[in-house]
Formats: structure tokens, C-alpha cells, sequence
């Protein structure tokens, strides 16, 4: 059982050699002794300003969505003090003293919505992953000032409400190639209707050969919008491609990735790709992706809009908070959580 001051607490302890229980088995983790092959491709990066053709910057998000499941995006429009503040918010919490955090453990929280923990699963873990985390689902403006931390609440809002406009406009795009051409309130509310925001914690790793920041897997929204400071570490795999290709950092750009929910939606045209990250022995690092999702109660499967050319359904109809609570009931197993819909 990792304490109230998380992973960050055992490095500050001075621990010179990893516990254990993190060690995670040769197959898990990817590393260069472990003869993975790291590729020196890069995912597209794609210049949003670009607005006197949207045509041509609409293409490139659904292209990349296709081909990629990964890409980043610059001149997004959200602006750059906003994201710096989410930065130093997300530094403020976790610097906060274990008595203040261990408030939002699973025990603790006042909202089943706000958890702050360790890992992914430690109790289900074979070996426990080298992180931190504060989740906040939001569901409306007055539950999150009244239950989200002091501390980075604020500008975790804010983060999210200026986000909103690039959202939108990566919906646009992206639902166009699956021909859907209307987008009254519930056919948005089913790619877009909730939202989950994670600030990640990782701290600096006494052997990071030997564990993982986070485990593969692939994200189970219908695409993320992901922030990440300058340290690196973020890995992914294209299903078509050799090895694991680093999504190097890139100051004031946003990374995109699809979600298994589009995947499910599109019939497998875009696609939700598997990542992990690793960790890091001389700087921490921290992200804050924010979860575009459709609501727990919405059924997802492949869109009508689709299968009317006569296209074969690749994925079964599923409850979207039955396919959630699988990916949360076991640890990270690459792609596996998709089978769930099969
Ligand atoms: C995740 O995919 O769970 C975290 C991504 C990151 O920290 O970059
Ligand atoms: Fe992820």
C-alpha cells in the first residue's frame, strides 16, 4: 500500500534502489535492453491556424486520425497562460503536504468523482506503476467548485472550458469522413458529452529500466486532448508500424489521440492506438490529459451513418459505462480492453 504522499513520497524518502513491488515483468515494459525496437518516425504534427483552408486542415486531422490514432496539434487557439497555469496547478497539488492529498484517496473523497491515487489498479497489478494521479470527472460548474482541490481547481476548469472551441472543431472535422452531417445536441452529447480530467504525476525513478510510468493501453474516450511538460517520455504504436515511436514534446502544442469509443463509432476507421510512458531518473514529469467521452448512459457502436453503405459492423453496441468499468477493472493490457466489443 503506497501512503498519502504517493509515489512522489517514496522518492523523496531517498530510496536508492526500487521497491519490489514496482518491478514490473520483462514483457511489460518496454525498454531498449528489451530489444524493442524505438522508431525514429515521428507522428504528424498539424499548424491549426491555417484558417484560410479548413479544408486542408480538416483533412490533415482526419488523415492523421486514420493513419496515425496520434498527432499534435499547434496554434490550437488555447492559450498558452492557459496551459502554463494547469502546469503550475498540477506542481501546487502534488507539492501539497499527504495530509492535504489523502484527503482524495478512495476512502476519503468527498465525491466518488475526485480520487487521487497511485498506479492504475495496485491491487490488481502484477507490479504497480511509477505514478501519481488526481482524477476529476466533471459533471457540472458548481460540483467541481465545491469538491475539486483548492488547489489547481481553478485553472483545471479553466483548462477545460478553453479547450472547448478546439474540441468542437476536431468533432467537426472528424465526423464528416463517417458522414455524419447533422450535429443536433444528442449526436454531439454521443461523441462529447462528458469529460474527465487527469493531472499525472511522475516522479523521478531510482532504476527506470525496471518499471513503467504507465503501462499499454489505449484510451477508452473518444479522443483525448492531452498537455505534457517538457520532460518526455510518452510512447506509442501504430498498429502498422515497427516499434514504439516517441511523441517528443513540443512547447505550447497539444497531443491528440483517438479513443477505442471513435474507433467503435467510426467501424475501425480511426483508430485508437496503444501507448505507455516511461519514467525518467533524473526529472519528474507531468501531464494533464482531458478525456473527450460520450456519457456513461449513452449505448455506443458502429453509427448508422455508416453502415448504410452496406459496410459490416466490426464492434457489437455497448453500454458506454460497461465498457469503461471493464478497462478500469483490470490492469493495463495493451488493446485487449477493444475485445469487450467484439
Ligand atoms: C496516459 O496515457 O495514461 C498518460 C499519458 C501521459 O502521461 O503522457
Ligand atoms: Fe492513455
Amino acid at each position: 500500500m503506497i501512503q498519502g504522499n504517493g509515489v512522489k513520497g517514496l522518492y523523496e524518502m531517498g530510496l536508492k534502489t526500487l521497491q519490489k513491488q514496482f518491478i514490473q515483468p520483462l514483457e511489460e515494459k518496454m525498454s531498449l535492453e528489451n530489444n524493442e525496437v524505438v522508431s525514429q518516425e515521428s507522428i504528424p504534427i498539424i499548424d491549426m491556424s491555417n484558417s484560410n483552408n479548413n479544408c486542408e486542415v480538416e483533412d490533415a486531422i482526419c488523415d492523421a486520425a486514420e493513419k496515425w490514432g496520434f498527432f499534435q496539434v499547434i496554434n490550437h487557439g488555447v492559450p498558452i497562460q492557459v496551459l502554463e497555469s494547469v502546469k503550475d496547478a498540477t506542481h501546487r497539488f502534488f507539492e501539497l503536504p499527504a495530509e492535504e492529498k489523502v484527503k482524495y484517496t478512495k476512502e476519503n473523497s468527498p465525491s466518488k468523482k475526485v480520487r487521487y491515487g497511485s498506479s492504475f489498479r495496485p491491487d490488481a497489478e502484477k507490479a504497480l506503476e511509477w505514478k501519481d494521479y488526481l482524477s476529476l470527472f466533471y459533471v457540472n460548474e458548481d460540483e467541481a467548485q465545491a469538491t475539486w482541490p483548492y488547489a489547481c481547481r481553478d485553472e483545471a476548469l479553466e483548462y477545460m472550458k478553453k479547450t472547448e472551441a478546439l474540441a468542437k472543431r476536431l468533432l467537426n472535422a472528424l465526423k464528416k469522413r463517417l458522414n455524419v452531417n447533422e450535429m443536433d445536441e444528442a449526436t454531439e452529447a454521443l461523441f462529447m458529452g462528458s469529460r474527465r480530467i487527469n493531472l499525472n504525476y511522475y516522479p523521478i525513478c531510482p532504476n527506470p529500466n525496471l518499471t513503467v510510468g504507465v503501462g499499454s493501453h489505449s484510451d477508452v474516450s473518444t479522443f483525448t486532448i492531452l498537455l505534457q511538460d517538457k520532460t518526455g517520455g510518452l510512447y506509442v504504436r501504430p498498429e502498422d508500424r515497427h516499434g514504439w515511436i516517441h511523441v517528443s514534446p513540443i512547447h505550447g502544442a497539444l497531443v491528440i489521440n483517438i479513443g477505442d469509443a471513435l474507433q467503435i463509432m467510426s467501424n475501425g476507421r480511426y483508430k485508437s492506438i496503444e501507448h505507455q510512458v516511461t519514467t525518467n531518473g533524473s526529472k519528474n514529469r507531468i501531464s494533464v490529459p482531458i478525456f473527450v467521452n460520450p456519457r456513461p448512459s449513452d449505448v455506443i457502436g458502429p453509427l448508422p451513418q455508416i453502415l448504410a453503405s452496406g459496410e459490416k459492423p466490426k464492434y457489437k453496441n455497448v453500454l458506454y459505462s460497461d465498457y469503461v468499468k471493464h478497462f478500469y477493472w483490470k490492469p493495463h493490457d495493451g488493446k485487449l480492453t477493444l475485445q469487450y466489443a467484439k
